[in-house]
């Protein structure tokens, strides 16, 4: 088969990585891609918005099966459009699409399927929000209704703060028309938890849970990031919890995505807050993790392409996904900066330093010429199995450290539970 993989990410070099390994692959190639997935596939120089040039590309080169690793060509309607043209593709389609790209849309599908989440309510007017944040105590959060490259998201601990955070989003437009619209949530308090699943018309078949580490420094303190770390699983997911939380959230995800018609066959990630054992919904997102991507791909025994087949055919089942049991880790190394203004370009050296048990996934590297160069804030994830999770930590941090590049930053407390 031929495979076109959408995307720039570790996600995509992580799910590069796993295909590359499928028997059924006889060419794989990544839209835009980045350092890492050049190793194993071949890049092409199409961006991932661009739908009209990965349309031509795809029908031109004979893709089999295109997968789509972000969110912004979902949103933008990318699988309908190959589907019209007769193009196999993996993602959700643009009317499902709306679970992430609107946080009021999905609140809403929340609401009317009793799934549980936090108290809100949505706003398009600032004098009408100002009155709604009364009926909230602090902290509260608000977030921009649209895609704001997971910066649409406040916490604020006072009314001033609330107020300032309304006035940029509805008056000043931050984000322009992704916050025409602003939700506002009570604060729950717990511990988070990614679960990503094949979505395959009616039928939801969770993957193993992960752990993802957002604020920027130790002891979740400072900006939140796109995710600096992430181990899986998570020790949240007993047996007790996952049956929880296949009554109070799976089942009538399902049951929802039926009645309201929301056929799609793609991946549904479900954000979850744990409070005192009951799962919460945080929110969707209609794609895989990053970078809960590159910790389960390492994870993952079966062949991704056969369960992508399947979830497309409409007969992948639970047993169809065999996991290792080994816990998997992954520490993010960044630019200085990041999430804030960064500097890219700098080279990266040590990589043939890393011992071999340290699986390397590129989130931001680029090739200028032959020399490896930092690419985005995100630039590569350090990830490792092990025994257990303090095992596949330790051989994580001591490795780390070979790796270099101008102004290369890391938390040192991921994995520690
Ligand atoms: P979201 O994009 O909706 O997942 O929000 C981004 C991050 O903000 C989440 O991963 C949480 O860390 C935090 N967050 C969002 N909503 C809430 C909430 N209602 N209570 C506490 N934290 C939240
Ligand atoms: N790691 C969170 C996300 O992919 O949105």
């Amino acid at each position: 088969m031929k495979i076109l993989v959408i995307g720039s990410g570790g996600r995509e070099h992580g799910l590069c990585w796993k295909l590359s390994k499928s028997s059924k692959v006889e060419k794989l190639y990544c839209a835009p891609g980045n350092g890492g997935t050049a190793e194993v596939a071949e890049n092409v120089g199409i961006s991932s918005n661009d739908i009209d040039g990965l349309l031509s590309f795809a029908l031109e080169e004979k893709i089999d099966l295109t997968i789509v690793g972000p969110e912004e060509p979902l949103v933008l309607g990318i699988v309908d459009r190959f589907n019209e043209n007769g193009l196999r593709i993996f993602g959700a389609n643009k009317k499902a699409a709306q679970l992430e790209g609107s946080k009021e849309f999905s609140k809403e599908f929340m609401g009317r399927h009793d799934i549980p989440t936090a108290r809100y309510e949505s706003f398009d007017k600032f004098d009408d929000a100002i009155e709604g944040i009364k009926e909230f105590s602090y902290p509260l959060v608000i977030k921009a209704d649209g895609l704001c490259l997971g910066k649409g998201v406040f916490i604020c601990d006072s009314e001033e703060e609330a107020i300032d955070v309304l006035q940029d989003i509805l008056n000043k437009k931050v984000f322009g028309s992704e916050g025409n619209t602003v939700v506002i949530e009570e604060f729950l308090d717990g511990i988070e938890a990614s679960l990503l699943c094949f979505v395959s018309g009616n039928k939801i078949v969770p993957m193993e849970s992960a752990k993802d580490y957002k604020k920027i420094f130790e002891n979740d303190e400072g900006l939140n990031t796109g995710g600096v770390g992430c181990y899986s699983p998570s020790e949240l997911f007993t047996e007790e919890f996952k049956k929880r939380l296949e009554i109070d959230v799976l089942e009538k995800i399902r049951l929802g995505l039926k009645k309201d018609g929301l056929n799609f066959t793609g991946i549904l990630f479900i954000g979850l807050m744990i409070v005192d054992g009951m799962p919460k919904v945080l929110e969707f997102n209609v794609r895989f993790g990053d970078p809960e991507t590159e910790v389960l791909m390492p994870r993952l025994e079966s062949d991704l392409v056969e369960l992508i087949e399947k979830t497309l055919d409409k007969t992948i089942e639970e047993k169809d996904l065999v996991w290792n049991k080994r816990p998997c880790v992954t520490v993010l190394v960044t630019s200085k900066g990041y999430p804030g203004d960064y500097e890219k370009g700098y080279p990266i050296t040590g990589i043939d330093k890393l011992d071999k048990s340290i699986i390397l996934f590129h989130n931001g590297t680029k090739y200028d010429g032959e020399k490896l160069v930092t690419n985005g804030g995100r630039v590569m994830s350090i990830t490792s199995l092990g025994n257990n999770m303090e095992d596949a930590r330790k051989n994580i941090y001591n490795n780390i450290d070979n790796i270099n590049f101008n102004g290369m930053y890391y938390r040192k407390d991921i994995g520690i539970i």
